[in-house]
């Protein structure tokens, strides 16, 4: 009797623990309010869109408080939506009506639990910005994503009047729940305190993650079948973030669109972030799609005068010269593409085979490798220089001040959690020079997006077979050899 006791009991408990085993684990707890977010939404003086998650289906509400503390939420104009999102609920408010250069408070939740305080800044229109740039902190696990919200406390410490953060995508490896909860564990104090700028990896674009991670105004911009394309206005900077994710790197669409919106500002300067890089040497700087953009949006950015191109996705830091129909060129007369650094902890290597073919070594203003061993930054002529302290997490500061732009590029090291300097870069130029040469809707359906892609795929199909794989041919022994050495 006992033993058939003891039987059902241990059938009992088994069948619990498979239930329980069988259910989604949900991490977060049920008045958790987390995954929070402050975006630029259209009009940087006047506007924001803020994003936030509940485990729960709840109501949707933001209360924003003035600099002098004073609750001025019923004089804005709020729209709100939510949604049942990979078992979560995912709530969205875009505000509009806020004044410039104001520092507000706002919180987000249900009207009974709310979230910590948050702040943000309003654009207040001069011509002087700063903000800060990352990419890549693609993590999967705790320690990780510490790792690489360290690098930006380093980052607002050494700019803390920055007025956004740029993060240049691949915010997780694998974008499922658990990693953005872990994200969220990391980062949600640092997103509290600042506006974000959110580039689409390719990391995060699977499944509509990226457009139900953040708030953001896609009203005048082509519509992608996932991840999103946006521009902004902020001081005397036009900023464009072009989507590299979808079904190719680029398409015409979106080169249509970039150029058209390059050309619909009179704003001083002309900022393009986007994931994939056309120049880099890390180990997606072997396929056409990446080097199709020196093709394509590298031509787009020289018709339309962009001065600077920030990306990722290859992890390493790398700056080149001036370009201007592929050729280095003189300043003011092309654009400097800046390949970020990763944030993160997985960092690539040099793939010296591409030297020569996929990228030009002269094109090379700066490069530096954020691991020991193979190299650790080039030194205008060879890549066996070697540094410790140029090992650890990358951030980048951008100040603009009225004709003179000033990058800086930093590197927080594993060992002793210093922070760098690797690079410094500056432009200087006559403000008030641009006009404006596009006007008009700039909006491209998803329908008209979709019909472009099949000469955009000519287009790409094109290039790899005429001028990459010839290259690529050529490249197979050295490519052969570099695999043996580990560096694929
Ligand atoms: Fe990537
Ligand atoms: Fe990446």
């Amino acid at each position: 009797m006992k033993k058939s006791l003891l039987k059902i009991v241990s059938f009992m408990l088994c069948f619990s623990l498979l239930f329980c085993a069988s259910i989604p684990v949900n991490a977060l707890e049920d008045n958790d309010i987390s995954r929070i977010s402050c975006t630029v939404y259209g009009d940087t003086s006047s506007q924001r869109g803020f994003t936030w998650y509940t485990p729960q289906k709840s109501d949707t509400k933001i209360v924003i408080y003035d600099a002098n503390g004073t609750d001025v939420t019923a004089s804005l104009k709020i729209d709100y939506s939510s949604k049942e999102w990979k078992g979560n609920y995912v709530h969205k408010a875009v505000v509009g009506g806020l004044k410039a250069g104001i520092t507000y408070t706002y919180k987000v939740g249900d009207g009974v639990n709310w979230s910590e305080k948050g702040t943000f800044t309003t654009d207040d229109g001069d011509d002087n910005l700063n903000f800060i740039v990352i990419a890549d902190v693609q993590a999967s696990n705790a320690n990780n994503f510490e790792s690489g919200a360290n690098v930006v406390k380093k980052a607002f410490e050494t700019m803390p009047d920055a007025e956004f953060l740029t993060s240049l995508g691949d915010y997780t490896n694998d974008c499922t729940n658990e990693e953005w909860d872990l994200y969220a564990d990391s980062f949600d104090s640092i997103s509290l305190g600042t506006t974000s700028v959110p580039v689409t990896g390719n990391h995060d674009s699977d499944s509509h993650w990226f457009e139900n991670m953040f708030a953001l105004d896609t009203s005048e911009s082509v519509q992608t079948l996932n991840g999103v394309n946006y521009s902004f206005d902020y001081g005397n900077v036009h900023f464009a973030v072009v989507n590299t994710n979808d079904m190719l790197s680029v398409t015409n669409a979106q080169l249509t669109w970039l150029r058209n919106d390059m050309n619909s500002t009179s704003a001083d300067w002309k900022v393009v972030f986007m994931h994939k890089s056309p120049y880099t040497l890390g180990k997606d700087g072997k396929w056409p799609d990446a080097l199709y953009l020196q093709e394509t949006l590298a031509k787009v950015c020289d018709e339309t005068n962009v001065d600077l191109v920030m990306s990722g996705h290859d992890h390493m830091y790398l700056r080149t010269k001036p370009l201007n129909d592929n050729k280095v060129v003189s300043q003011n007369e092309g654009s400097t593409y800046v390949l970020s650094g990763t944030a993160g902890t997985k960092r690539y290597q040099i793939r010296e085979f591409s030297l020569g073919r996929f990228m030009q070594k002269d094109f090379i203003d700066a490069c530096v490798v954020q691991r020991e061993g193979y190299a650790n930054y080039y030194d205008g002529t060879d890549f066996d220089s070697t540094d410790e302290a140029n090992v650890g997490g990358c951030f980048n500061t951008v100040s603009i001040s009225g004709g003179e732009l000033v990058l800086n590029s930093y590197i927080v090291s594993d060992e002793t959690g210093t922070v760098k300097n690797i690079d410094t870069f500056k432009i200087s130029k006559a403000a008030g020079e641009n006009k404006a040469t596009f006007k008009g809707d700039n909006t491209t359906t998803l329908g008209k997006y979709i019909s472009s892609l099949l000469p955009s795929f000519m287009g790409l199909a094109r290039y790899a077979f005429t001028v990459w794989l010839p290259e690529f041919i050529f490249a197979v022994p050295d490519i052969i050899r570099s695999a043996k050495n580990g560096t694929f």
